[in-house]
C-alpha cells in the first residue's frame, strides 16, 4: 500500500512513523512534511489549503491511501477532492468536517443527538455583546466560532478581559461563542469513525496553556500523556455510548456521515461528561502518545476506516505502560515565534519534528511555533515522564521554552473527577 500523508507537524511525524511499521506499507510520502519526516518518507511540496493540488499529487504519486492530518484542508474539502479522483482518503468530507469548522454547527448536532455540552450563545452583533455576557457568570469562556488553531479561546474571570477578546474577534468579522465554564479534568478521546461504526483509541490528556501550573495563554498544546491512570477503566466505552456514537449517528441522519478521526474534547464534570469541542482529525500533541502505544498496524486500520470496513476489524492492541510527550516551542510562541534558529539533538529517538526544516547547509532549523515534540514511554506514567524529560535534555534550541510539569499531577495521583456534592 502506497500512503501519502498531508501535513507538517509532530502529529504527522508520529503518523508517518506508525505507518512505516505496518508491513503492508510499501511506500510512504508526506506533503509538505518537515526535516524529521524526511528521514522516513519522501517529501513533496504542497499548498495544504488547495484540495485539487492534493488530489493531483495523490494521482501522480499513485497513492492507494491519503491520510489528511490537519483540519484546514479537511474543512476546505481535501478529502472530497481526493475521493473524487478515485483514491481512498482517511478524513471527513468538508460537510462532515463542519463539526470542527463551525462551533455553532457542532452545538446544533449535539443538541439533536442529546449530547451534553456547555450552554452557549452566539454573538455576531457587537451591540448585543454586553447583554449576552451579562447572562453568563464568571469564569467567562469566549471563543471564535470558526477555526483558530487552539488560540481562539479566552477563559477568564475578568469581565473586561472576556469583553476585550470578544470585541477583537467581532471587529475582525468573526462571530463569537460565549459559553458556561465546565469544571473538571479534560479528556481527549480519539475515535475512528466510518459512518456509524465507532472505535475509540486510548483516552489522553493534553496541556493547552503555555506555562507550568496551567498559567498563561492557550496554545495548540504543550504536552500530553496516555492512558489516564485516574479514569475509570471503561471511560472510553462510556464516552462512545454517551457522546461519540450519538453524534456519528446524527451526522449520518443529516446525510453527512463522518469518516475519519472524530476527536471529542470533553470535561469530566461532577455531573458527568460534557463536550468542549469536536475536532475532525487526530489531535496534536495527543497523537504522539496514543500512537506510541498502539500495536495494531495503523495503515490497515486507516484504510478500513476510509473504505467503510471498520466493523470487520479485530479489537485494537495496545502496549502496556504509558507515554508522555513534551512540546519544545520557539521563543515568542504562542505569539509570533522566532524562526531560523539551529536545533541540535533533534535526530535522537523519541524526538518528533513539528516546525523544522533543513537548511541548504544541512543544519536543522526552527520553522514554526511548536518545533519539536519529545516522546518518552515507560512502565507507568512516572517512568514515561522521566524518559521524555531525559530525552529533552539532549535537544537544544536557543530561546526555546517547554513546560516542566507535563503529566506531573497525574503521575502523583492528584487528578480526580470532582465529586457531586
Ligand atoms: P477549544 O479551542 O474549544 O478546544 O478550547 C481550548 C481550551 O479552552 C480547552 O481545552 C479548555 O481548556 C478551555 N475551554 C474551552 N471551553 C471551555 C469551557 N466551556 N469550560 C472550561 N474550559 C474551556
Ligand atoms: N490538542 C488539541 C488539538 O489538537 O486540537
Amino acid at each position: 500500500m502506497r500512503v501519502l500523508v498531508v501535513g507538517s507537524g509532530a502529529r504527522e511525524h508520529a503518523i508517518v512513523l506508525a505507518l512505516a511499521q505496518d508491513p503492508e506499507v510499501t511506500a510512504l510520502a508526506c506533503a509538505p512534511g518537515n526535516a524529521g519526516i524526511a528521514a522516513v518518507a519522501e517529501l513533496h511540496g504542497l499548498d495544504v489549503t488547495d484540495p485539487s493540488a492534493a488530489a493531483d499529487l495523490a494521482k501522480e504519486w499513485r497513492a492507494d491511501l491519503v491520510v489528511v492530518g490537519p483540519e484546514v484542508p479537511l474543512v476546505a474539502g481535501m478529502a472530497d477532492a481526493v475521493r473524487a479522483a478515485g483514491i481512498d482518503c482517511f478524513g471527513p468530507s468538508a460537510a462532515a468536517a463542519r463539526i470542527e469548522g463551525s462551533k455553532s454547527f457542532a452545538k446544533d448536532v449535539m443538541a439533536a443527538a442529546g449530547v451534553r455540552t456547555a450552554d452557549s450563545e452566539i454573538v455576531d452583533n457587537p451591540a448585543r455583546l454586553d447583554a449576552a455576557l451579562a447572562r453568563f457568570s464568571p469564569p467567562y469562556v469566549v471563543k471564535d466560532d470558526g477555526l483558530a488553531a487552539g488560540k481562539g479561546v479566552v477563559v477568564s474571570s475578568d469581565l473586561e478581559v472576556a469583553r476585550a477578546h470578544a470585541s477583537t474577534l467581532l471587529d475582525g468579522g468573526h462571530p463569537v461563542l460565549i459559553e458556561d465554564f465546565l469544571d473538571g479534568p479534560e479528556v481527549s478521546l480519539f475515535c475512528l469513525v466510518d459512518g456509524e461504526t465507532v472505535v475509540p483509541l486510548l483516552p489522553a490528556q493534553d496541556f493547552k496553556r503555555v506555562g507550568d501550573g496551567d498559567s498563561g495563554p492557550n496554545t495548540g498544546g504543550m504536552g500530553a500523556y496516555a492512558p489516564l491512570p485516574w479514569a475509570a477503566d471503561d471511560l472510553a466505552g462510556q464516552l462512545v455510548d454517551q457522546v461519540v456514537a450519538p453524534v456519528a449517528a446524527e451526522l449520518v441522519r443529516r446525510g453527512v456521515p463522518f469518516q475519519g478521526l472524530l476527536y471529542a474534547g470533553l470535561v469530566l464534570t461532577a455531573t458527568g461528561p460534557a463536550v468542549i469541542e469536536f475536532n475532525c482529525r487526530f489531535g496534536d500533541p495527543e497523537t504522539q502518545v496514543v500512537l506510541a502505544l498502539l500495536r495494531t498496524p495503523l495503515a490497515q486500520l486507516l484504510r478500513a476506516t476510509a473504505t467503510g470496513k471498520l466493523a470487520g476489524e479485530a479489537p485494537l492492541e495496545w502496549a502496556d505502560g504509558a507515554a508522555v510527550t513534551v512540546v519544545v516551542a520557539a521563543e515568542g510562541y504562542p505569539g509570533t515565534p522566532r524562526v531560523g534558529d539551529v536545533i541540535t539533538g533533534a535526530e535522537a529517538e523519541g524526538v518528533l519534528h513539528a516546525g523544522t526544516r533543513r537548511r541548504d547547509d544541512g543544519a536543522v532549523v526552527s520553522a514554526g511555533g511548536r518545533v519539536l515534540s519529545v516522546v518518552g514511554t515507560g512502565a507507568d506514567l512516572a517512568e514515561a515522564r522521566a524518559e521524555a524529560y531525559r530525552r529533552l535534555e539532549g535537544v537544544h534550541l536557543a530561546g526555546s521554552h517547554h513546560r516542566t510539569d507535563i503529566a506531573a499531577r497525574a503521575a502523583a495521583g492528584e487528578v480526580a473527577v470532582p465529586s457531586a456534592e
